[in-house]
């Protein structure tokens, strides 16, 4: 969801004056606002960061990118209809922000009689905030305000308390939800223990302006926490090389993911090579090996490199293309 048209491209219909929640030391709207709304083109509304310069889900908006991106192709209902009684479906929602993604799936999951648990990171709530504060013309937090609010001020409480998570009653589905505030990387670092995800909502802003984000290593520590018995899928945006590239090299099987209105093709990864319905083939990889773009990044500087000789010979050994 998120990302990455600039702000010119946009029709700019407001910038905020208010004055943060709980906000610290932030600028007071104007041209120098941290978050303003814009309006897309079909007339839905997102959250832009200024700071980035990214807008969060640049063309259908948020509500119909997460739908798109997190929920169809996922097949969301069906996993959370078919697990055992009493047992939670976790999720990973990496890049709270605006809480787009987050909110789209609860309202999508409501009526299945289920457990949820949600994990949610970023490592600052203002953008939640601000999409509090602009409920009405953001719609997509209809009804969730309140779940919203109060997850965010677990923030202020006591660690092991904040992180066991705070009980709601959605619709059908028992929901436990919790939020980490910190840099997601050194969090991963830390090795905290957590409960392994059956989905990840991956949206970071894009790697050129968040590269800390889509490292090699970030994701050779993000496939650790998964635990082999339980299939998970994590959608994310991007289609680029680099990224696909990233993936494999971290252990994670790789596929085409189902379009988006911004994009023709997002990418799928899992640690089950049973749950990508349309795996890379030996045509991408031909391709890869000929990208100038196609080097994961080892740090966290954005860059543009063709593939080393050592990553090539890695990338042929992995067992989706055996
Ligand atoms: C595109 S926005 C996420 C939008 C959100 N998923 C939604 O549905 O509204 C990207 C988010 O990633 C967060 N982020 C970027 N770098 C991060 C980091 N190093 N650690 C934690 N969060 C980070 C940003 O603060 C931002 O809120």
């Amino acid at each position: 969801m998120s990302h990455h048209t600039p702000l010119d491209l946009q029709n700019v219909v407001k910038q905020t004056s208010d004055t943060p929640h709980h906000a610290r030391d932030l600028p007071a709207g104007g041209e120098g606002a941290p978050y303003k709304l814009v309006r897309l083109a079909n007339g839905a509304y997102s959250v832009h960061s200024s700071a980035e310069r990214e807008t969060f889900h640049p063309v259908i908006g948020p509500a119909a990118e997460a739908e798109a991106l997190y929920i169809g192709q996922t097949g969301i209902r069906e996993r959370l209809g078919g697990l055992q009684s009493g047992e939670e479906f976790v999720v990973w929602d990496v890049g709270l922000g605006a809480a787009a993604n987050v909110l789209s799936l609860l309202r999508a999951t409501a009526q299945t009689r289920s457990k949820l648990r949600v994990l949610s990171f970023d490592k600052t709530t203002e953008p939640a905030w601000f999409a509090l504060r602009h409920h009405e013309e953001l719609g997509y937090l209809g009804g969730y305000t309140d779940f919203l609010e109060r997850v965010l001020k677990t923030e202020k409480e006591p660690e092991g308390d904040a992180w066991e998570g705070l009980h709601f009653v959605n619709g059908e589905q028992r929901l436990r939800w919790s939020l980490r505030v910190a840099d997601f990387p050194a969090l991963l670092r830390l090795k905290p223990k957590m409960e392994p995800p059956h989905l990840i909502l991956f949206d970071a802003f894009s790697p050129a302006r968040n590269p800390d984000m889509w490292t090699l290593g970030l994701f050779q520590n993000l496939r650790g926490f998964l635990a082999d018995s339980r299939p998970c899928l994590m959608p994310t945006y991007s289609r680029s090389t680099m990224f696909r590239v990233t993936l494999l090299l971290a252990g994670f099987f790789v596929g085409k993911g189902r379009a988006t209105g911004e994009k023709e093709e997002t990418t799928i990864a899992s640690n089950c090579r049973e749950q990508i319905a349309f795996p890379l083939d030996h045509a991408w990889l031909e391709r890869a090996a000929r990208s100038t773009s196609a080097e994961p990044l080892r740090e966290p500087i954005y860059r543009q490199q063709r593939l080393a000789p050592e990553t090539w010979e890695q990338l042929k050994a992995h067992p989706q293309f055996a």
